[in-house]
């Protein structure tokens, strides 16, 4: 033991670790713990013992600090197995939920009282609760945190769970289990993991895994009482063959699985051989090591202990993670009580073993422990050295003491069974108590178990089943439904979404269904999705589009900007400990209020795919390692402490665990090409999360549904290799999903005639997951001179009597739900069948797993209301956006004429002749029907695959103070012909649908908050406002505020300057002309500029070329620390405006390009450069025509280098501009 020479000053009795029995450290009166380190004289104080749950084996007068085996929590509290009292559970759950919510470190949400309001209902109802996978996954994490007997702790981050709470019998567990193999040993590249089977009931129809270790040898003992094996599995190996296992009675036997399942009586199964990673012992430099025959193998998985967390228990739950090298060399092998070999190894060296004064034993057992590394790492198998993992455990602990106030520690288990006083270990004082969740002791199965069929001491039960996991892979996917279900469960997959216009969650869904194929897979928007779960998913799948310029959709605002500050904590703690090679870079600061987020700095730290690969950057010490574990005392290996896996001193980002690959939706016309995808995924790897495929990119511009179908087979391959689940068929049936016609098939929905209809407003609201607000139309009126062959609009609408639902700011938009044209559903409606007339309830068919077997059952849409078949389609449905591939495809199978059915089929899977019959004809549904007149379009089906109408949005044109009760909206009418023209006329849903309004119509809509677009608080602050044609819309907003705030100021206030960029075709389309001059006459605008771009005699000029020749004016504002500067409408002008301001900071402020390029960003992040986008608005045939031209040009070069021959998205992943 070490020297304590001042215990005796602050210990004066009692346990020199808990301080028990000392009058000054009463666990009444102990509020913390002094702890030293004595090798470099530092002190740090434990406060986290307070929380510790247990008493310790100590007693007032005597210290139990090195008993083995310390009662178990449930000999404590009840009798052994009788489950929890209901008081106690709830408060052991309560302080679970809120640790878990607690964690995140996230600001208080709705969900944690909402989930602690369902325990507590589930409790009162069933008696007990069951906790989400990602709970449970969060509390096995803090178990091996907890786990104060383990020296690999730094990891406990990463470990991935296996959920298999689902399953029912032993042959399932079996299955889990060897997938658990399977999956940890990797190939020898061991990664951490835990499987969980149901937890505890009532006590008496417990899951256990009898196995102390889910790989083991057998020990047989012998007529001459000599052991062959190892020793330390005798008594399990007998019960094996009272069980029926036939040995074969070698040294190294691996012992079967034996599990018993919901207090069944056990059954036990060979573990195939090829699942099983061993390893022959041969030594560097002495080539008779080899001669002697031992072997171990790769993997330690305890398997007898118990799970305890959030007051339930789970008896079983095998975890493993990777050995230290003592634990193998020294103990299995050199144990007196073991394998024995320390002498046989000492005699071959050549050592005189008949007295210790030349220390042999010491000399051999280096010899020993060197052997076992060289083996393990000429196999490439992960172990670490007990040095490697000593350091690891110091900084554990340091990091802990710094972010918990403790690290609950057994020196006794902790210093590593050889060389004690050259670890740091050695030399720490440590405290010992037990903190939950926990991994806890229990008695061995066949000392407990209740035998049903036969007394337990005669038991022959022959149940054996032998396998090859290839054959396992296969049951898997041909057993039974529920069976298979089941399975599936114990890996979930989450796929989250982000939308504006419905593609993503439309490819979201159609991922989850390829995924349902062998995973348990959840499809969620971000919106809804709890980001506190986040670090706790297994497997991670991110679609989405980008919106804005470069933006988030708006529902996925909330879940980025809850990303970049876990990325910003993490960078925050990174940059404390210092413990990495290299720290990303993030030099600017997060701003969660602006819309326009700094992300770029994340591209620099992509993160490869992690795994065990040595080839991540690691500390110093870490380079010496294979891999870890810790010293056993039990003298047998089945101890969570042999587990621990030590790999990095760095700890991981939060997202350690998490597998994850996005798909990212955009299109090539837009300058920031996929953006937001993209910084998604940076994010998500600079968070440790283990990128299983690149960030793919749909452009939709050129094959999106093609790009989406290839990634999603690719990424579910990935996906199936990450987790091990390796069949081939699996895999067929899984992505025969993308490709099928049966996607829903005809026959799985139906509509219902039903009595009453849904209101349009309730309705559009559940169908969108949104408050809605209903309007009342005032005018539509033209806004600039007539006679221009174009037409844009000043729409009124009024709250209809209550002023207060009308709640926005100058900046802000409205979202308008329109209705489509009456002669496009007409003609949809005229063409469906099987659609009864009157209100109609659109009905799914679900396939609902019982106990009893597949239940069919019908079920409502979640999402579409009862009402008529016409309503649907005029107020619900997106009949205007050509087909996809896919509905195309459907259409083809419901065609009667062959050739119509050859084209549509060519149409569905040729992507080059999609994209020109798409963009040629920009066909609605109406046209496409009319195109192929041989489909008999059934109605249910194709209401259950279109997209919904998505609401337009308009930024505001109003002040509410200048206007009361009021919002106006600037709109273009979009109208025009296909086919370069020659086509039939198309007219924009939305903008002329309220160019149609008559006054009193019902207007549905919302509001939506663009804060970083709204006015500067300071009243003085210089504004400068660009934007062409109806980019003027929020600007109009701002002057009349701007004049109402005029109008009221008290004498002598100050205003900044107000200075406008706008841009017209010509003259008669200088919007709001007569208003403006007002503006400027009562001096609220300063200066309006004008450029005209088709104004007979005038040079062609935009609002860029107007900044350029007013630069003086607009460095002034651009320099000016109180300067803002907005941009609004098209994302094209957008970015030339960007270009143009930071080319003049270059060209006419003396700035270096690099300089002025950091000022615009500066701008930009510090709220002081605004940006509103409307998307492709200006030009959009011709900026359309043109990316599509490049795509073909690249297309053709592709050709030429072979680089067609890449998947879709991998070939567009940098878009073409
Ligand atoms: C944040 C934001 C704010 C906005 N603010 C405004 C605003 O203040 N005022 C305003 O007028 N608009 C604004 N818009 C645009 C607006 O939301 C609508 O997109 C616009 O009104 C068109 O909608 P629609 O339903 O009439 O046309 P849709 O039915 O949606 O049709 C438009 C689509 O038709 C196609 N199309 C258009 N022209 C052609 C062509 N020549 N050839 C082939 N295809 C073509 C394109 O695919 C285009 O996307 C804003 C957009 C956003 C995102
Ligand atoms: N059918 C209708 O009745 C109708 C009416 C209004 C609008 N619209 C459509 O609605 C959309 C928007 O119309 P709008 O009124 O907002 O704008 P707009 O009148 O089409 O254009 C406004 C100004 O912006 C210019 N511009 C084009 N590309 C630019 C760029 N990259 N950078 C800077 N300036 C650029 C235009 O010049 P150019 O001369 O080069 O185009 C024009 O001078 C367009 O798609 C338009 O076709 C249709
Ligand atoms: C207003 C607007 C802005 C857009 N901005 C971008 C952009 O910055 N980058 C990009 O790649 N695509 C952009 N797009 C294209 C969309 O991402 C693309 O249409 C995508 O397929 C939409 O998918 P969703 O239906 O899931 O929202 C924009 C589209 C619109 C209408």
């Amino acid at each position: 033991m070490k020297e304590t020479p001042e215990q005796t000053d602050t210990v004066p009795s009692g346990c020199p670790f808990t301080g028990f029995g000392s009058s000054k450290y009463h666990p009444m009166n102990r509020k913390f713990m002094k702890l030293k380190n004595y090798q470099n004289g530092q002190e740090f104080v434990d406060t986290l013992c307070n929380q510790a749950h247990e008493d310790t084996p100590c007693q007032p007068k005597h210290c139990g600090g090195s008993v083995m085996f310390p009662r178990s929590p449930e000999h404590q509290d009840r009798p052994r197995g009788t489950p929890r009292s209901q008081e106690v559970l709830l408060q052991e759950a309560k302080e679970f939920i809120d640790g878990y919510y607690r964690s995140m470190n996230r600001p208080p949400s709705g969900f944690h009282q909402a989930r602690w309001e369902q325990i507590q209902a589930e409790v009162a109802k069933t008696g007990t609760y069951q906790l989400t996978t990602q709970e449970l996954t969060y509390g096995a994490k803090m178990a091996w945190r907890n786990a104060y007997r383990c020296i690999g702790r730094i990891q406990w981050n990463k470990l991935t769970l296996f959920d298999a709470r689902s399953v029912t019998t032993a042959g399932q567990m079996f299955d889990a289990i060897c997938n658990h193999i399977k999956y940890t040993t990797n190939k020898g590249n061991l990664r951490s993991a835990i499987t969980v089977f149901p937890q505890r009931t009532d006590g008496k129809h417990d899951y256990r895994v009898w196995n102390m270790q889910l790989v083991s040898y057998a020990g047989y003992r012998n007529e001459d009482g000599t052991i062959t094996g190892d020793p330390a599995n005798v008594e399990f190996t007998e019960v094996c063959q009272k069980l029926g296992w036939k040995s074969p009675k070698g040294r190294f036997d691996i012992l079967p699985i034996v599990v018993s399942a919901g207090g069944q009586d056990p059954e036990f199964f060979d573990i195939p051989e090829d699942v099983i990673l061993r390893i022959h012992i041969s030594h560097p430099k002495y080539p008779w090591f080899k001669d002697m025959g031992l072997q171990w193998y790769a993997l330690p998985a305890v398997s007898g202990m118990m799970f305890d967390c959030g007051g339930i228990e789970f008896c079983a739950c095998p975890f493993s993670g990777w050995y230290m090298s003592t634990e193998v060399a020294a103990r299995d092998l050199c144990d007196p009580q073991r394998y024995n070999m320390l002498e046989p190894i000492a005699k071959n060296m050549g050592l005189d073993t008949s007295n210790y004064r030349n220390l042999w034993k010491d000399q051999a057992l280096v010899e020993a422990n060197l052997a076992v590394l060289h083996s393990y790492q000429e196999a490439n198998v992960t172990i670490v050295d007990h040095h490697t993992a000593a350091d690891s455990f110091m900084k554990f602990m340091e990091n802990e003491q710094r972010l918990r106030g403790g690290c609950p520690a057994d020196w006794v288990w902790i210093v590593p069974p050889m060389s004690g006083s050259v670890t740091p270990v050695f030399h720490q004082e440590m405290s010992r108590y037990i903190v939950k969740p926990t991994y806890s002791y229990q008695v061995q199965a066949w000392k407990t178990h209740n035998w049903k069929k036969r007394d337990g001491s005669e038991a022959v039960r022959k149940q054996q089943r032998k396998f090859h996991f290839k054959e396992i892979a296969g049951a898997v996917q041909f057993a039974s439904q529920l069976f298979g279900e089941a399975l599936s469960r114990r890996v979930k997959a989450t796929i989250l979404y982000a939308t504006e216009t419905g593609k993503s969650e439309t490819y979201a869904n159609m991922l989850g269904q390829v995924f349902s194929h062998a995973f348990n897979a959840q499809v969620m928007c971000m919106d809804d999705y709890d980001i506190v779960d986040l670090e706790h998913e297994g497997l991670l799948l991110v679609v989405t589009s980008t919106f804005g310029n470069g933006d988030a959709p708006e529902n996925g605002e909330i879940f980025f900007k809850a990303l970049q500050n876990m990325a910003e904590e993490y960078h925050l703690m990174m940059s404390s400990t210092n413990t990495l090679d290299s720290v990303p870079d993030i030099k600017k600061p997060f701003n969660p209020a602006q819309r326009i987020v700094p992300v770029g700095q994340f591209a620099r730290s992509q993160s490869t795919p992690k795994g065990m690969s040595v080839t991540e950057p690691l500390s110093k010490a870490v380079q010496n390692m294979s891999v870890p574990n810790t010293p056993d005392r039990t003298g047998q290996n089945g101890d969570w402490q042999r587990w621990p896996s030590v790999y990095s001193e760095a700890p991981a980002g939060s997202l350690a665990n998490v597998r994850f690959a996005v798909f990212a939706l955009g299109s090539s016309a837009y300058p920031k090409y996929c953006q937001f995808g993209k910084d998604v995924d940076s994010l998500l790897g600079h968070l440790s999360g283990e990128r299983i495929e690149p960030v793919a990119c749909g452009d939709e511009l050129n094959g999106q549904e093609q790009s989406f179908k290839e990634w999603a087979a690719d990424v579910f391959k990935a996906a199936c290799d990450a987790f091990c689940l390796e069949s081939d068929s699996v895999m067929a049936r899984a992505t025969e999903r993308l490709n099928s016609d049966k996607a829903a098939s005809p026959d799985a929905v139906r509509l219902m005639q039903t009595h009453t209809a849904d209101d349009l407003v309730p309705g559009l609201g559940r169908c969108h997951g949104r408050q809605l607000i209903s309007c009342t139309a005032k005018h539509a009126r033209m806004v600039h001179e007539k006679d221009t062959g174009r037409s844009t609009i000043n729409v009124s609408v009024t709250s209809g009597g209550n002023p207060s639902k009308l709640k926005f700011k100058p900046g802000d938009h409205l979202a308008v739900f329109p209705r489509n044209r009456q002669e496009i559903v007409n003609a949809i409606r005229r063409r469906l069948i099987r659609c009864p007339e009157g209100p109609v309830e659109l009905q799914v068919m679900r396939k609902v797993t019982t106990p009893l077997g597949v239940d069919k059952r019908w079920e409502a849409h979640q999402r579409l209301p009862r009402t008529t078949v016409t309503d649907m389609l005029t107020w619900y449905m997106d009949v205007t956006t050509p087909p996809t591939p896919n509905m195309l495809r459907m259409m083809a199978a419901m065609a009667t004429d062959e050739n119509e059915q050859t084209k549509l089929k060519l149409l569905a899977t040729n992507g080059e002749a999609y994209e020109e019959w798409k963009f040629t004809n920009w066909p609605n549904l109406a046209e496409t029907l009319a195109e192929f007149p041989s489909i008999e379009a059934d109605g249910p089906f194709i209401l259950c695959n279109l997209p919904l109408m998505q609401a337009r949005a308009y930024s505001i044109s109003s002040a509410p103070d200048y206007r009361p009760d009021e919002v106006q909206l600037t709109v273009a009418v979009v109208q025009y012909h296909t086919r370069g023209g020659q086509g039939p006329l198309h007219y924009g849903v939305c903008s002329n649908y309220l160019n149609e309004i008559e006054e009193g119509d019902r207007i549905i809509c919302y509001f939506r908050n663009a804060p970083s677009f709204h006015m500067p608080e300071n009243k003085s602050d210089p504004i400068m406002m660009i934007g062409p044609g109806t980019g003027v819309a929020p600007f109009r907003s701002f002057w009349e505020q701007r004049h109402h705030e005029k109008r009221r100021a008290p004498e002598g206030t100050k205003f900044g300057p107000m200075t406008l960029f706008f841009g017209g075709r010509s003259r008669a389309m200088d919007l709001y002309a007569e208003e403006k001059k007002d503006m400027m006459q009562d001096g609220v605008l300063t200066k309006c500029h004008l450029a005209l771009s088709r104004q007979p005699g005038v040079p062609k000029t935009y609002v860029q070329d107007q900044l350029m020749e007013q630069h003086e004016d607009v460095l002034e504002c651009l320099t000016n620390p109180n300067g803002h500067i907005y941009v609004c409408g098209d994302c094209t002008m957008a970015h030339d405006v960007y270009l143009t301001l930071e080319k003049m900071l270059y060209t006419k402020a003396g700035m270096e390009p690099e300089q002025a390029k950091l000022y615009m960003e500066k701008m930009r992040d510090s709220n002081h450069y605004h940006e509103d986008i409307f998307g492709i608005t200006l030009r959009t045939a011709e900026v359309t025509d043109k990316t599509r031209a490049l795509i073909s040009k690249k297309a053709s070069m592709d050709k030429d280098t072979g680089a067609d021959r890449l998947p879709k998205y991998r070939r567009d992943s940098i878009g073409v501009l």
